[in-house]
């Protein structure tokens, strides 16, 4: 694939040690945003999380951040991004403090302040992973942080590292991503995941954009307006029919529920898409269809046993580039 093989080798996999001038920018950074994350920063992320990948396969793991401990702070319900990253941290040797079946088990309940609870936190590790129905709420405690925070999710706002992972899986299954067309379905104006991989997005070639979704969650303006002005070809339609025949990539979303002030609207467009095996007989024979998951019924189960969908796929390459991504802010990659 361009780019994956140009740059030198992370690891010493003999001796399981790492080499030097590998080129890090992100050492000792926040990880709040996709817009800090150029085609060269993007190239690095997916070399080092492939590697992570060799690594997995050929070891289960190595040592490389053992002695460094990382919190995982979730105000939010979570199961892949604090799984993956507590699998990350521990396939690497480290330590974890795990805050994520539910803050009200930690003072938070007693009405401890975010910059409390990081102040407090960062005594005992390394490198904060926050995720937080309010957006904003990252950079908010990244200012108040004296270690590195990773956003993992700020309400409708951004989920960097998903859209990192959900880019490096596009990467992996079709090869490239320069000319491809992909089509975002769903709830795309509280969407995160859809935010942050349609900014990442771009920054490549020839990308065309097709949205799809009710009139209510319709992708947010000022983001449509970027990448008109950015000359990225756009169309948005109600219907998943326009836009399959054509799709290189479905990436479809949850309609989510937590997200709507009235739960009559919720009702209304809670159904309104379904991918099915009949609907997938007339997509292209290497379309991949991705969903950054939980889904509640917008992907039929029987469309697992299709080798087009990759959304498992895309699970496991969490686990790569979050490998990647701590060792890369801890200085060891
Ligand atoms: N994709 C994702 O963010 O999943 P979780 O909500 O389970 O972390």
């Amino acid at each position: 694939m361009e780019q994956l093989q140009t740059l030198p080798r992370l690891f010493d996999y003999d001796q399981m040690t790492l080499k030097k001038d590998n080129g890090n920018s992100l050492t000792g950074h926040d990880i709040l945003s996709v817009d800090q994350f150029d085609r060269d920063a993007l190239s690095y992320i997916f070399t080092r999380s492939q590697e992570m990948r060799e690594l997995v396969e050929r070891a289960g793991g190595c040592d490389l951040l053992k002695g460094y401990v990382l919190a995982c702070l979730f105000y939010e319900p979570s199961t892949r991004t604090s799984a993956s990253f507590i699998a990350a941290m521990e396939r690497l040797g480290g330590g974890i403090i795990p805050i994520t079946q539910g803050v009200q088990f930690s003072s938070v309940s007693k009405g401890e302040s975010l910059p409390d609870t990081i102040r407090t936190l960062e005594q005992y590790a390394d490198l904060i992973v926050l995720r937080h129905p309010e957006i904003g709420a990252a950079k908010l405690a990244a200012d108040y942080a004296a270690v590195p925070i990773i956003n993992a999710g700020d309400g409708a706002g951004e989920h960097p590292t998903q859209a990192l992972l959900d880019l490096f899986t596009i990467r992996q299954e079709l090869g490239h991503i320069d000319g491809l067309k992909v089509a975002m379905l769903g709830d795309l104006r509280y969407g995160r995941t859809v935010h942050s991989l349609t900014r990442l997005l771009m920054q490549y070639e020839d990308i065309s954009l097709r949205f799809v979704s009710p009139d209510i969650l319709r992708l947010p303006m000022a983001l449509m307006n970027q990448l008109i002005d950015r000359g990225v070809k756009v169309r948005e339609t109600h219907d998943v029919a326009d836009v399959i025949e054509h799709a290189d990539v479905l990436y479809v979303t949850r309609i989510q529920k937590e997200r709507f002030a009235d739960p009559k609207q919720y009702e209304e467009v809670k159904d309104c898409y379904e991918i099915t095996t009949e609907l997938m007989t007339r997509a292209k024979p290497n379309m991949i269809v991705m969903h950054p998951l939980p889904r509640v019924g917008e992907i039929h189960y029987r469309v697992d046993d299709d080798p087009r969908a990759a959304y498992f796929r895309q699970v496991r390459n969490g686990m790569y580039v979050r490998m990647a991504l701590l060792a890369a802010v801890l200085g060891k990659a």
